[in-house]
């Protein structure tokens, strides 16, 4: 009988593999649909847009801090007013790691020393989830951070692990992690977790929430949400109004290589950026700004209607994601268990044995591509090889089903090989 479960599952793959298909399931990108959304982007601005809010775009108009209707914007986009955001340039993920930098180099508002000069020569630490963004644990680790890792819950990180590490040692300097829709679960933060982070008594009194909030608007139906959370806010009625650094951008809004970073922070906090930016930029590409202002407040019902659409497009992806597995694998665990976000980029997949580097091997050699397995732990390695990052939203949605098929028949035969070799 269970060999039977073997010879099955390796028929099964073979017959997928025989097909001879190409798919790609690794990348966390927009489609080409997606993306064709946001075409009027290119076009936004015309020859006689030389200004927006008696600004010439073409100078240095404006300083770092980006021009006032985009932080407008961008501020309601994070629930915050404008004189809390700095729009910057492409890409939130730089704009991380220029504070990291400039805290590394300089210590935060509140620090007793810069973190890359800690007594007696610590490094300085920050706590990640698991599984989680393999991005951030290579910026936190190039930088030379020290990772310490929490799980990620459904309803957001394992607070009382992050309460009992922040209480214990002044050089863990914070928290990075993305507050909603996370990489690769989907998991949003509850409001309680939120409030409880947010009034945590660390060591450090420079503790730093760095919520990297990319998909916070990335919902995938108009009925069933999950609530974005204001760390400024709430930070700041906690008592530490410095504490919190929200950083998000329209890489998955608009165009991913062309699109706006912007931060969310204290305006004590936006001052301190801002002067370390003025001393290495005289500015954003304000021309892009102009043009993602036009653009967005020209698309039906603004950004709120773009996000509908992109939507519109991913859900039905993420759907195919969830039936394909439970008609494939069933629901009992047997195989594997999955996370069911409603929203985001990401799925997350835990095989019950402990083969994700075989599943991603025999994938790849049927012609899906996965997200190499152990990529959302640090370093790259699973320690309990189950995790997989599935990412729908590039392929169109009938390459999602059959990639998804495939993958199907890479978990059962990989788990049956595994059970076969334990007996
Ligand atoms: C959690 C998270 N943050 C940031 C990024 C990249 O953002 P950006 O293009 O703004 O640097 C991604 C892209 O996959 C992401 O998943």
């Amino acid at each position: 009988m269970t060999s039977d479960a073997l010879t099955q599952a390796r028929a099964a793959y073979d017959d997928f593999k025989a097909r001879g298909l190409k798919l790609n399931m690794q990348r966390g990108q927009p489609s080409d649909a997606d993306f064709d959304l946001s075409n009027g982007l290119i076009t936004a601005l015309g020859e006689t847009d030389t200004h927006m809010d008696g600004l010439d775009l073409r100078n240095y108009p404006g300083g770092v801090a980006g021009l006032p209707s985009a932080r407008a914007l961008f501020a309601q986009y994070l629930d915050v007013k404008a004189e809390n955001v700095i729009v910057w340039n492409n890409s939130s993920l730089e704009l991380q790691g220029m504070v990291l930098t400039f805290a590394l180099l300089h210590g935060r508002r509140g620090s007793d020393q810069p973190w890359g000069r800690l007594s007696d020569g610590a490094k300085p630490k920050i706590i990640v989830t698991l599984p989680g963004y393999d991005r951030h644990f290579l910026l936190l680790q190039t930088l030379g951070f020290d990772l310490l890792t929490v799980d990620m819950q459904p309803d957001g990180p394992d607070i009382d692990a992050i309460e009992r590490l922040a209480a214990a040692d002044a050089t863990v300097k914070g928290v990075l992690f993305v507050p909603t829709y996370s990489n690769p679960g989907g998991e949003s933060i509850s409001a309680e977790k939120a409030r409880r982070l947010a009034a945590i008594q660390a060591m450090a009194p420079d503790f730093t929430i760095f919520a990297d909030d990319a998909y916070r608007v990335h919902h995938l139906s108009d009925d069933q949400q999950d609530t974005p959370v204001n760390f400024v806010a709430l930070s700041r009625d906690a008592g530490f109004p410095d504490r919190a650094f929200v950083f998000a951008s329209t890489s998955k809004v608009t165009f991913a290589s062309g699109g706006l970073g912007f931060v969310a922070s204290s305006e004590d906090n936006i001052r301190w950026l801002s002067k370390y930016l003025n001393a290495q930029s005289i500015g954003p590409n304000k021309i892009e700004q102009a043009r993602h202002v036009k653009f967005l407040q020209a698309y039906p019902d603004g950004l709120e209607g773009l996000m509908r659409d992109h939507g519109r497009l991913i859900a039905p992806k993420f759907k195919a994601v969830d039936e394909t597995l439970r008609t494939e694998l069933g629901d009992s665990g047997e195989y594997a268990t999955w996370t069911s976000p409603r929203g985001g980029y990401f799925i997350s997949l835990d095989t019950a044995a402990p083969v994700a580097d075989r599943v991603v091997e025999l994938a790849e050699a049927a012609g899906v591509s996965l997200t190499p397995a152990g990529a959302t732990y640090p370093a790259g390695q699973d320690p309990h090889n189950r995790n997989i990052r599935i990412a729908p939203t590039r392929p169109p949605l009938d390459e999602v089903y059959t990639a998804m098929q495939g993958v199907a028949a890479c978990i059962r035969l990989a788990t049956e090989e595994y059970r076969a070799a334990k007996r």
